[in-house]
Order: C-alpha cells, then structure tokens, then sequence
C-alpha cells in the first residue's frame, strides 16, 4: 500500500567554527538550531494527461508553484530549490509521487543559518517517504548522500557552488551536541556543547546575502587556483610553509583556510574542556581572519560584531558565506543579551514527522 501523507522537519544550523572550509576538504564544527523548515506533502493523482504534477504551496510567503515531475524547467528564488530537489531526487532514481507540497518555516530567509538547505533536506525526506511504500520509507537512506545530492541542488539549481556545511549539519544535527565534521573524509564526531549558563546568541547584520551573485564562487575558484598552483589536490593536503609561494590574494585564502581548521579542533578542545572564555578567543581569531584574509565582512557585519563585543560578548564572529546575514556572539553568564540578539541553542537533526 503506497503512503497518502508524509512530513518531514529539518533545522537551519549555526556553524560555531570552521567557515570556508566544507570546500577545501577542511573541518568545521556547526549545531543544528531549534529553528528550521517543515514539509508536509499529500500524494496527488495524475492529471487528465496522465503526468504526475507537484503543486507546492510557500506558506510564509503565500506563494505557489505547479509543475510537471518529469524534467521540471528551471526557476529563480524558492521554486530553484523545489524543483530542483525534485528534479535531482528522480535523477538519482527515488521512486516519487505527484504531490501537493506545504512548506512552512521559522528561520529567516537568505540570513546565513542555512534557510535553504533546511528547505532542500526536508524536501527529500518528505518526497522520498512519501514515494517509498508504506513500511518502508526513510528507514535506510544515506544522509550524506543525501546532503551530496541536496548540495547538487545548489550547483545546477540555484548556480552556487556550496560545499556540503549546511546539510550535513542539518541532516546530522544532534540535541545539545555540535557536529564535528571532516570534509575529507565526512567522518562526524558529535562534540557535547556544554555551555553551563553560558550563551550563543545571532544578531541579523541586516544585509542579506544571495550566493550566486557574491564572491562566493569567487572565493571557491580562488582555494582551487591555490591547490593548483601548490601542486596539491585541495587546501587540506597543503603545508602552511608553502604558501609563501602564493600570489596574493590566493595566499591570504589559504592562510585562512589552513589556521581555520586549527581553530576547529582547538574550539573541540575548549568546548569538551567546558573552557568558554577560549572559545570565545577563538571566535574572535576565526572573524578577524575571515575579514582580513577571507574579506568576506561587510560594514554592516563589522557593526554587527562590534555591538555584540560591546554588549559584553566574549566572542563574536560573521557566520555562513558571509558578505551579511547573522552574526554570532558568545555570552557570559551575567551578561545580558543585547536587543535584537536571538540565543540560539544546539537542537534535533532533521527528521520524518508523524503523517
Ligand atoms: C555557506 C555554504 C557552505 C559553506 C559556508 C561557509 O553557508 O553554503 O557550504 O561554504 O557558506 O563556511
């Protein structure tokens, strides 16, 4: 008996540590958050022509979109990431459904805590239960295969070249754990975050950010003339003495990369130390190379991570692709939050709801 209903959840996620690294083969160290996508998704019969069709509903935007299962065409904002989860699940041969789709969601749109990813990796869990026959759906799929194809999604859909940070963080999210990632291997090691009474909390910069059209690919095809010119399949097999031999600003990039793994395993370090106040040094080393090496902060990110420091933070630093979106601030105990300031806490990695 073919299912009638499914749904799935999927989170957004903060990466803690480790930005610009998915792509170099790197590590990183994100936590899944509380807030995320849902997508419910009710079967549909064929049309009159006999094509299986998906009408999906934006409820938060109160926006639609109607289009036929087999080779979706292409299109811009929201519907790139529908169709083109639809169009990558059929090429990699899940079985799926003409559907009528309900997406709703609760992490702000385009404003680095990985709103499309969440919006993808729910997509799939809830297409792919709903196509599997009863019994059956979600119980064996790959996650990470998952995240690879969520990630194919970006490259082909949506024209940006994204490593795979933010669905592995959301698809292996954990309650109170980060996720401790190897991009070399995708190995993940969940790292309990003990905070005591310490917090996390974002602030929006304000500015919002749209891959294709940033320095992202830009900063992407950068690493790979690094790796290419040293001689080394990615960023991850390079030695730091050999980046005087790099032309700037290729060498100032994988300047960054490099010392931001580091910072990733020392933020591990502190974090299973239950030692904050170096945690929060090191948000403030990734940022500062992140800004001077990386150069993806904007005016609006540099006010952003002042105010959070002068509020108190014991560290603050620009999250996700930068160039705008969230800012990340680390508080003490006695430290109020500013106003605007959003705790955010380490929640459920992205799962099938009850139908
Ligand atoms: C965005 C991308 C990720 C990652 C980060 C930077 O969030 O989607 O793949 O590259 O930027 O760490």
């Amino acid at each position: 008996m073919p299912r009638e209903r499914s749904g799935a959840f999927a989170p957004g996620r903060v990466n803690l540590i480790g930005e610009h690294t998915d792509y170099n083969r790197g590590l990183a160290l994100p936590f899944a958050i509380g807030e995320g996508v849902t997508v419910r998704a009710r079967a549909r019969e064929p049309g009159p022509s006999g094509a299986e069709r998906i009408f999906a509903h934006a409820r938060d935007l109160d926006e639609t979109d109607e289009f036929d299962l087999e080779q979706p065409p292409p299109a811009r904002g929201w519907r790139a990431f529908v169709r083109g989860t639809v169009a990558e699940l059929a090429r990699a041969g899940y079985p799926l459904r003409g559907a009528r789709v309900e997406i709703a969601g609760d992490v702000p749109l385009g404003g680095g805590l990985s709103s499309s990813a969440a919006l993808e990796v729910a997509l799939c869990l809830a297409l792919i239960q709903l196509g599997a026959d009863a019994g059956g759906g979600g119980a064996a799929l790959d996650r990470r295969e998952i995240a690879q194809l969520c990630a194919r999604v970006e490259h082909r859909w949506v024209g940006a070249r994204t490593g795979l940070l933010d669905q592995l963080a959301s698809l292996f999210g954990r309650l109170d754990a980060a996720s401790l990632i190897d991009f070399a291997t995708l190995r993940i090691e969940h790292v309990p975050m003990c905070l005591g009474s310490w917090r996390l909390a974002v602030v929006d910069s304000g500015e919002r950010h749209e891959h294709a059209s940033s320095p992202y690919n830009q900063r992407r095809a950068e690493c790979q003339r690094a790796s290419e010119l040293l001689g080394v399949a990615s960023l991850r097999e390079a030695e730091a003495s050999q980046l005087e031999r790099l032309p700037q600003p290729l060498r100032a990039r994988a300047r960054h990369v490099l010392s931001e793994s580091e910072r990733v395993l020392e933020a591990a370090a502190a974090l299973r130390a239950g030692d904050m106040i170096a945690l929060g040094a090191l948000l403030n080393r990734s940022h500062a190379s992140l800004r001077d090496c990386y150069e993806v902060s904007t005016p609006a990110v540099e006010q952003a991570v002042r105010a959070l420091l002068e509020a108190g933070a014991a560290g603050a630093r620009v999250i996700g692709g930068g160039f705008g979106g969230h800012v990340l601030g680390l508080f003490a105990p006695a430290v109020a939050l500013p106003e605007g300031a959003r705790e955010v806490r380490p929640g459920a990695g992205a799962h099938l709801l009850g139908a």
